[in-house]
């Protein structure tokens, strides 16, 4: 199994205005064996990232390691990654196993294993019956299976995924997601997979890599990212989240001492909030609160106050809207059965450790 690693990746590209920079000294390392992802919206630079790794992009500055070896200015072909595209790039005029096949006669195999090896492959990704139905005869789905098939086939040292399931619909993503994590850890292949979907990425990943802007803003276990966000734009970014502005009144606890997570007692318009950190907060500093609609409880003695403006019916849950004081408007989660009318005034109250504290950026 294989460790990568990129540090300070800089890549720029020439636009009408002079030069653009669509990476900005970019370092991630991976541990053997894990998924990761790049999740960012359209344009923050994953696909230059990923094409960096993969030798299509040589950086401006920075350098790619596999396993310690410098590989920054080897060509694709001697790389020994395998890549999928979310348009699939098989060859239209070859059969599924002569796709397979391309990859194996360039690194000179001989038929026998080549023969075995395709094999194998094809019953990884169930599609042993396949093997000589040209692509145009297969499905979306299979489609991309068949490129997996390919990817995987030489035996890389990495699997590289650009938005691979971009292309499917709704329901056959969400079993794809499952199809490639269960591949991927049979395999036990370092992977790094770019997506726009937050759901995806947290389903699938190890770690998740959030980008925005050429640069990674959080890189962490899908819980972190989701609970403990480092930024403002995070918490947006990934799911949905009501963002409480405050000062800090006092501070327990140390970040600095593990397993004993610091908390903070935040001044905001609802009033005191206890809001958990990683972040080395002072009295008196600016921060935001993150908290979660599905983490606020309407209960009639809890600490805050509002009114409920509209509901929404989603089936398995109820969304509410809560205006506060001072223009504040919060999203409230529930399940029907808590579901709350509108004009309605309400006490909540947040779950305990799911309100999180931003320091606002210096
Ligand atoms: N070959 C290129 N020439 C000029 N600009 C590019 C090129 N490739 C990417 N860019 C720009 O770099 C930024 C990042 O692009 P990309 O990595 O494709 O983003 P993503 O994959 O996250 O959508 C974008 O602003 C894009 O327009
Ligand atoms: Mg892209």
């Amino acid at each position: 199994m294989t460790q990568l690693q990129l540090q300070g990746i800089r890549k720029t590209f020439p636009s009408a205005g002079g030069i653009h920079t669509a990476i900005h000294d970019l370092d991630l390392h991976t541990e053997e064996g894990e998924f990761i992802s790049l999740l960012g919206p359209s344009g923050c630079g994953k696909t230059t990232t990923l094409n960096c790794v993969a030798g299509f992009e040589l950086p401006d500055a920075g350098s790619v390691r596999v396993d310690g070896q410098d590989i920054t200015h080897l060509p694709p072909e001697r790389r020994d990654m395998g890549m999928v595209f979310q348009n699939y790039a098989l060859f239209p005029h070859l059969d599924v196993q002569r796709n397979l096949a391309f990859g194996l006669e360039m690194r000179g195999l001989d038929k026998a294993s080549m023969t075995t090896r395709i094999k194998e492959v094809l019953a990884m990704v169930q599609l042993s019956s396949m093997a000589d139905r040209f692509p145009r005869q297969l499905s979306g789905g299979q489609q991309q299976r068949v490129a997996l098939a390919r990817a995987l086939v030489i035996e890389p040292r990495l699997l590289l995924l650009d938005e691979p399931l971009a292309n499917l619909d709704a329901v056959l993503r969400e079993e794809m997601r499952i199809f490639i994590r269960q591949l991927q850890q049979r395999v036990g292949i370092t992977t790094l997979y770019v997506t726009h979907d937050q759901a995806e990425a947290m389903v699938m990943s190890d770690r998740v890599a959030v980008m925005m802007g050429g640069k990674i803003l959080q890189f962490d276990v899908p819980e972190a990212i989701y609970m403990r966000p480092r930024s403002v734009e995070v918490a947006q970014f990934i799911g949905r989240s009501n963002l409480i502005d405050g000062q800090v009144e006092s501070v327990t606890g140390s970040c600095a001492s593990a397993g004993s997570p610091a908390s903070a007692r935040i001044r905001t318009s609802l009033g005191w909030v206890d809001a958990g950190t990683d972040q080395p907060l002072t009295t008196g500093q600016s921060v935001t609160v993150s908290v979660r609609p599905e983490a606020i409880h309407f209960r009639d003695d809890g600490p805050y106050r509002g009114t409920v403006q509209s509901t929404y019916f989603l089936g398995s849950t109820v969304e509410h809207t809560v205006s506060c004081t001072q223009g504040q408007t919060l999203l409230v989660q529930t399940a029907p059965a808590q579901r709350v009318a509108a004009g309605v005034n309400v006490h909540f109250e947040f779950e305990p450790g799911h309100a999180w504290s931003i320091a606002a950026a210096a």
